[in-house]
């Protein structure tokens, strides 16, 4: 798919993954709305000339507004999907506290595994009532954010690495559900990159996971997350699969 003039969606993109993304697609010519739970989107989104509009990514109602809503301020639905929209909790699954809370447990499956799902689904109906954008009946495609942790979860990670492990595990069927309609998707799983997520833990633990890197012997940038993501959109022959975006990076337990 070439890029220039299409609308894409980027979910997560007051920060991050999602606003180095957003603003990469704008430098190639797509017109981009951002979506997340914060309020700032709106601020950051016109600092980047994106539309910004707050929504929790695991709400339907709130979801299919916003859709609606791009759909009438852009013209049309969007054809690139980008789910950047994350936490990242830990606790234990036997604590000193007790057992891991269920309800961060769930919360943690709610935005990271059904709030990709949740936009995925509700992006994808509308691009399949599109017109084809190109000779291969190309529709749209849809990227999701995943984590190594999705391989090597380490401790304290139980939510997180099971919230990861499902949007891997989701993407080939959806692929092969998709594909009949000409909609690509696929995921990529970051390995420890500089953003808020990271940089607001304490320098100790920064330096810890600096140490495991391998090469390069530094975080990823947001900046290589978003040019895999653009790459993605215009190589048709990635669909289906999880890249990693981790510079041979392997978690340890701890
Ligand atoms: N930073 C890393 O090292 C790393 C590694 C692997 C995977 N990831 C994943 O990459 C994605 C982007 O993370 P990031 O590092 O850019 O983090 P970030 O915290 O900078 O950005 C995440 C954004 O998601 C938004 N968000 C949270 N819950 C939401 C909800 N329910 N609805 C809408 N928006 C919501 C937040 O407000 C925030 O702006 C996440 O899915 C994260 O799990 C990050």
């Amino acid at each position: 798919m070439h890029i220039q003039n299409q609308i894409a969606l980027v979910t997560g993109g007051r920060s991050g993954m999602g606003r180095a993304t957003a603003e990469h697609l704008i430098s190639l010519g797509a017109k981009v709305a951002l979506v997340d739970i914060a309020l700032e989107v709106a601020d950051v989104a016109k600092d980047i000339g994106a539309i910004g509009y707050t929504a929790d990514v695991a709400d339907e109602k709130s979801i299919s507004d916003v859709l609606d809503k791009i759909e009438k301020e852009f013209g049309a639905c969007p054809r690139i999907v980008v789910n950047c929209a994350g936490i990242c909790p830990a606790s234990r699954t036997v604590g000193r506290d007790g057992p891991h809370p269920l309800d961060l447990f769930e919360k943690t499956l709610r935005v990271n595994l059904i709030g990709s799902f949740n936009v995925l689904r509700l992006a994808a109906e509308r691009m399949s009532k599109a017109s084809a954008l190109n000779d291969d009946d190309e529709r749209g495609v849809i990227i999701n954010t995943a984590s190594v942790a999705a391989y090597e979860g380490q401790i304290g990670q139980a939510a997180y690495s099971a919230s990861k492990g499902g949007i891997v595990g989701m993407t080939l069927p959806i692929a092969r559900e998709l594909s009949k309609m000409g909609i690509r998707i696929a995921t990529i799983a970051p390995g420890i990159m500089e953003t808020p997520m990271i940089t607001q833990m304490s320098e100790e633990v920064q330096d810890s996971l600096k140490s495991t890197m391998l090469f390069p012997k530094r975080l990823g940038k947001p900046e290589e997350f978003a040019k895999l993501a653009a790459h993605i959109c215009e190589n048709m022959m990635i669909n289906g699969e999880t890249i990693r975006l981790d510079g041979a990076l392997r978690l340890a337990p701890r």
